[in-house]
């Protein structure tokens, strides 16, 4: 499927995106290994998402749903799982992968973790590394890449992990296996990460301590069935945010928007860039702050990106390299390598489109440096990464011609629903059968 998007139009309204999606995957890890009852609303009913869901199922865990977002788990207990009879599929999701690895290095059953074909290009070196440390036994592919097959023992050591990379999926992913040590697990990260494991483990009455930067929990403790909502995603608000600011005419109201400080660079970036974004109703829902964005068009600047809002904007950047083609002047991305092992090689993938629609871009191994100008049209490859697809589906409302986006079906990994709901806000798509 492709999404043909014609140049111009506005958005306006009020929308409200889908549900967070670090938080699902987390709901249902920690609902499924909890005490008692688990019931979750606002959950996103993407595939990423629902891969977690199946895993779960898949190893004796009854869940119910998801109906309109609500999900209902009957917890199992931290030692309740069942060997599942399969191996585990986890379609294109990255962070159902490295935090499953996590849960089951401590299980007393083996089970292999599967995924798609850009899932088993990407790098499990980073989890099977502290993991092997702690004392548990993997099996991979060459250079730690899936499918994994995990040889839970039952016994797993606490230990100090220093991060060598600003990633929550390997602090979680440390921190979950844990649970499953003798004694205590800590962890130290170069740069603050998305830290909704640690709040959700708390909100479960799983004790987790942050002191000088060091992150630890005692292992042998249990979680009690809780009650969630979820906040709607800002990785998924990012590109409305992006596409108000870019088009003259704008003016949008986005609701229930997830606020977490880890997670709101794509705000502070556009902040610096001169957009028009009100934080309105500010509230705490469930431990996780949330409010309503207002957006508007506004005139926007090339910036040079701070490095320390890299991590907190790390899945954003697609749709900020649409605003830094939109901006006056120069903006200059640096410290950010990660992007390279996402869904797809984030810089490449997004330097060949911009390049496609006449934005001059230079490619630096840890960055990028795109020169403000005129958005042309054209055809742009996707590379099956959902944030590219919808990074340059709402380039088309500064874009001079229409854009077609080629291999837009891994949308619905994150955003189910993302034509429907950007076409409502104004953007003109449709979709399309690929040739
Ligand atoms: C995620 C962490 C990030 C992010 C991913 C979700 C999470 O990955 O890119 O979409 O839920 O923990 P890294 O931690 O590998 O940077």
């Amino acid at each position: 499927m492709k999404f043909c998007v014609q140049p111009g139009g506005s958005l306006t309204g009020r929308i409200r995106v889908p549900g967070d999606k670090s938080m699902s995957h987390r709901s249902v890890m920690l609902g499924a290994l909890a005490e008692g009852q688990t019931q979750v609303s606002g959950f996103l009913e993407g595939e990423d998402a629902l891969a977690t869901v199946a895993a779960f199922r898949a190893m004796g865990v009854k869940i119910e749903g998801p109906d309109n977002g609500k999900l209902f788990i009957e917890g199992v207990g931290l030692n309740g799982l069942a060997a599942p009879e399969h191996a585990l599929d986890m379609g294109n999701s990255g962070t159902s992968m490295r935090l499953l690895a996590g849960l089951l290095a401590g299980q007393e059953f083996t089970a292999t973790l599967t995924g798609d074909e850009s899932l088993c290009k990407r790098p499990m070196g980073r989890v099977i590394s502290p993991l092997e440390r702690m004392g548990a036994v993997i099996a991979s592919e060459p250079e730690g890449r899936p499918p994994l097959i995990i040889h839970g023992q039952g016994t797993l050591q606490g230990i100090h992990y220093d991060l060598p990379m600003a990633s929550a999926q390997v602090k979680s992913c440390v921190l979950l296996a844990g649970m499953y040590a003798k004694g205590r697990t800590s962890v130290t990260e170069p740069a603050p990460t998305r830290d909704h494991t640690e709040r959700m483990l708390r909100g479960f009455g799983y004790n987790v301590e942050r002191r000088n930067g060091v992150i630890s929990l005692e292992g042998g403790g249990s979680l009690k069935g809780s009650t969630i909502d979820i906040p709607a995603d800002v990785s998924s608000a990012a590109f409305f945010l992006v596409g108000a600011s870019i088009s003259p005419g704008s003016d949008l109201i986005l609701e229930h928007v997830g606020m977490n400080p880890t997670r709101i660079g794509v705000l502070n970036i556009l902040g610096l860039m001169g957009a028009d974004i009100q934080v309105l109703n500010e509230r705490e829902v469930g431990g996780e702050p949330v409010a309503d964005l207002r957006v508007r068009h506004a005139p926007l600047k090339g910036i040079e990106i701070p490095e320390e809002e890299v991590p907190l904007a790390i899945d954003e950047f697609p749709a900020l390299f649409i605003a830094a083609a939109c901006a006056e002047g120069r903006t200059v991305l640096t410290g950010a390598e990660e992007l390279r092992v996402k869904e797809s090689d984030r810089i490449a993938s997004m330097a060949e489109g911009l390049t496609t629609l006449g934005i001059q871009n230079e490619v630096r191994p840890d960055g990028i440096v795109i020169e403000g100008g005129t958005l042309g049209g054209g055809s742009v490859s996707t590379y099956h990464d959902h944030r590219i697809a919808m990074s340059f589906a709402i380039a088309g409302l500064r874009a001079s011609a229409p854009i077609d986006v080629l291999d837009c079906d891994h949308v619905t990994t994150s955003f189910p629903g993302f034509a429907a709901l950007a076409s409502k806000a104004g953007l003109l798509l449709h979709e399309a059968a690929d040739a």
